[in-house]
């Protein structure tokens, strides 16, 4: 029984409480801990009594189940825990996974736009945040961070990860990890995370949502699999599996990616958890014959959890019984799920999650949304500020403000929002006028969506009803300055989202050029969980903002940056493309063997006809209310694997600001050819007007290397460049041999 369990001496180790728990355990109760549904009826209602649900409902009281997922908030919770302790054999309790991917209750930027503000400490205290408010709601697991690397803004998941480059990627990887998890899994303030999607996910051909990935060594094991090392390194409890295929064979059904590399290769002694219904899903992708077939080389690869395709609980008995799975992977798989219970302490205290009063006392709090406003604010990257048009006066200003989305409560909370009160955000026209000394009027200028907005349904975007805009222009004649909010709805980025088309949808760039047509004084900020193609709000208004979706606290962050009571610090991370048929398009390339334009007109070099190789707005890329100068770069000492570089950087403008000084390697010649150039190194800093600061970057083995296409580390002789700047087209540099 559950309570004997409890009892166990304290001083015995988790994994001897694990092993003596699995003795007791029939086959069936084991593989229950293997299987993952979806909260299947109203749990404050009467219990199921036909249909799926009922056969579910069952299941739970007999032990055949291990987790739920979306059953949140106390109560709810509570209810389930009780049938899992109080009414089966064992009383095992659950594990209570949820998306908390970008907040729970109070809803912090996309993780997109926090890899924006390329902040550790905070990127890693709003995930502890996040860790904070859902525990206190019943959840103890979850489903995040996204260390998916994606060079692919017509991938709508996008906005869930830390952007293109491996290097970023793990840091923030890392960061989410200890943010969620803290150091102590038992403390009822911290929650396992969980690293999605294993892996290559990323990487989807063409950008469309579920598609087959083919990628070869290089781009696996120096991209794709750097973060999720990271994550290993901050001890992460649990991983995803991915929909995708990688080279032929479904990640779910990979021995390669489970066993070898993550289980083998990284020691990883948490679980694995499919995604939703990817088990089954291996038999449409042509892998699997059948349901039962996908359940067996699932678990023979290592999928140790089975989120909603039933095909664990309804095959691996007989599998098992039959002889054809082995009963060692089901122990294996049950006593990695079970170890994570333990750590968290549900064997100790089932009910740790469920304390109704820290439930009132945390969700929403202030404490939460202060929080969330300062990591919205650093999230937020200034793109374009031509004849500093920005920061806007307090005072006297006649401001038009245009746009469906700024006045938008709802869109800024973006796309993992499944707790979150719709309608909840702070508007831009709300944190316009918090400011009192203008005077702001609203125009909607144009309706971007029409219809419901559902989190499984396509948005529906207006591309026809112009209704809106004669009023909008009319608004805008009599302005001296115009504000206009455009972008992507908070439902058009996120899963089941790809787009092929990355300008502004509907009829906002008709919009804009109309507006402009009537007054140049425009200030774009824009909305949107995806780099977007800009090249005409570019070449034509003089001041862009890129404001992502920036959680609840939106219109007060954007509000903050535009009146310049916050210097905006962001960096872009993720290449902005000056148009869609440059996409896939990242800063660090592959050189070809004709990378340069031979004589003018001549055509056999790298290039497109009728587009520039260059992005619109390279990765790193962000400008600030001042300015920085970079000089001295040096080489300070130098060990045969390590080299020390020192750059001086000042603040040259008038105000304060901070910067993220960036640092690149290019690796001239190796085998395999490496990257035109990879960051290796940034630091954050704050400097006041004309102040220089000494930043240091130390390469060791660790950022000089790479690995080869077996998959091993390798640091070879040769010659090197560092480039240090404030983006990815940094020009300063020093050169060094190794
Ligand atoms: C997504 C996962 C998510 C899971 C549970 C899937 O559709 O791909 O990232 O965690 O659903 O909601």
């Amino acid at each position: 029984m559950f309570n004997s369990c409890s009892s166990k001496s304290k001083l015995s180790t988790v994994n001897e409480r694990v092993d003596t728990l699995l003795t007791q355990m029939t086959l069936e109760e084991k593989i229950g801990q293997m299987n993952q549904y979806s909260s299947f009826w109203d749990v404050t209602g009467p219990a199921p009594k036909e249909g799926s649900a009922a056969v579910q409902f069952e299941q739970l009281k007999n032990g055949l189940v291990g987790s739920m997922l979306n059953v949140h908030g106390v109560e709810n919770v509570y209810k389930l825990q009780k049938i899992a302790v109080e009414e089966t054999r064992l009383g095992i309790p659950l594990i209570f996974g949820f998306d908390v991917i970008h907040g729970y209750k109070t809803i912090t930027p996309i993780p997109l736009a926090e890899a924006a503000s390329w902040d550790l400490e905070a990127i890693e205290l709003s995930a502890k945040n996040a860790a904070l408010e859902a525990s206190a709601a019943g959840i103890n697991w979850t489903f995040a961070p996204m260390v998916d690397v994606s060079r692919d803004a017509r991938w709508g998941r996008v906005m869930e990860g830390g952007g293109e480059d491996p290097y970023l990627g793990s840091k923030i990887a890392f960061a989410r990890v200890k943010g969620f998890q803290g150091d102590d899994l038992s403390n009822p303030s911290t929650i396992a995370a969980c690293a999605k999607h294993f892996a290559g996910y990323g990487f989807t051909e063409s950008g469309k949502e579920y598609n087959s990935v083919d990628v070869g060594t290089q781009t696996l094991y120096n991209v794709i699999m750097p973060p999720f090392k990271a994550t290993i390194d901050a001890g992460v409890r649990t991983f995803m599996n991915s929909f995708s295929q990688l080279n032929g064979v479904p990640a779910t059904g990979s021995k390669f990616l489970q066993r070898d590399i993550l289980k083998r290769d990284w020691n990883f002694d948490g679980f694995v958890v499919s995604d939703w219904g990817s088990i089954e899903e291996m038999v449409e992708h042509g892998y699997a014959k059948d349901e039962k077939e996908a359940a067996q080389l699932a678990v023979e690869a290592g999928s140790d959890m089975d989120m909603q395709s039933l095909s664990y609980v309804e095959n691996l008995a007989d599998l098992v019984k039959s002889g054809i799975v082995d009963e060692k992977l089901i122990d294996d798989a049950a006593r990695r799920i079970l170890r994570v219970k333990f750590e968290l302490g549900l064997f100790d205290d089932p009910y740790k999650y469920c304390d109704l009063s820290r439930e009132s006392k945390i969700l929403g709090n202030q404490n939460l949304h202060n929080a969330s406003l300062d990591m919205a604010k650093k999230s937020i990257v200034l793109l374009k500020n031509q004849n500093q048009l920005l920061p806007l006066k307090k005072q006297g200003l006649n401001i038009a403000l245009i746009g469906d989305l700024a006045n938008d409560k709802t869109s800024p909370l973006g796309n993992w929002i499944l707790a979150a009160e719709k309608n909840s955000a702070v508007s831009v026209l709300e944190g316009l006028k918090s400011y009192s000394g203008n005077n702001v009027e609203f125009s909607v200028g144009t309706k971007l969506n029409t219809g419901a907005l559902e989190f499984a349904k396509e948005l529906k975007i207006n591309t026809t009803d112009k209704s809106d805009f004669a009023a909008a222009l009319k608004l805008a004649r009599t302005s001296d300055v115009v504000v206009m909010v455009l972008g992507e709805h908070g439902l058009q980025s996120g899963e089941g989202r790809s787009r092929t088309n990355i300008g502004l949808p509907g009829l906002q760039q008709e919009l804009l050029e109309a507006v402009y047509n009537i007054n140049k004084n425009i200030v774009l900020v824009l909305n949107n969980g995806r780099p977007l193609v800009l090249n005409w709000a570019n070449k034509h208004i003089p001041a862009i903002v890129e404001a992502w979706q920036l959680g609840s606290q939106s219109g007060n962050a954007i509000a903050q940056v535009l009146y310049g009571d916050y210097n905006p610090s962001g960096k872009l991370p993720m290449t902005f493309p000056r148009s869609v048929g440059q996409v896939p398009i990242y800063y660090n390339y592959k050189s070809t063997g004709r990378p340069t334009l031979p004589s003018p007109g001549e055509v056999f070099w790298t290039h497109y006809q009728d587009e520039e190789n260059t992005p619109l707005y390279p990765f790193g890329y962000g400008l600030s209310y001042t300015t920085f100068g970079y000089k001295n770069l040096k080489i300070q000492s130098q060990t045969d694997t390590s080299i020390k570089v020192s750059v001086e950087v000042t603040n040259t403008g008038n105000l304060e600001g901070k910067e993220v000084v960036q640092l690149y390697v290019k690796d001239h010649f190796a085998r395999p050819a490496q990257a035109v150039r990879n960051l290796k190194g940034f630091e954050l800093i704050n400097l006041k007007p004309g102040e220089t600061k000494t930043v240091q970057f130390l390469l060791t083995e660790k950022e000089l290397g790479f690995y080869n296409n077996n998959g091993d580390f390798t640091l070879q002789s040769g010659e090197f460049s560092a480039f240090v700047g404030g983006d990815s087209t940094a020009d300063l540099s020093t050169n060094f041999s190794l």
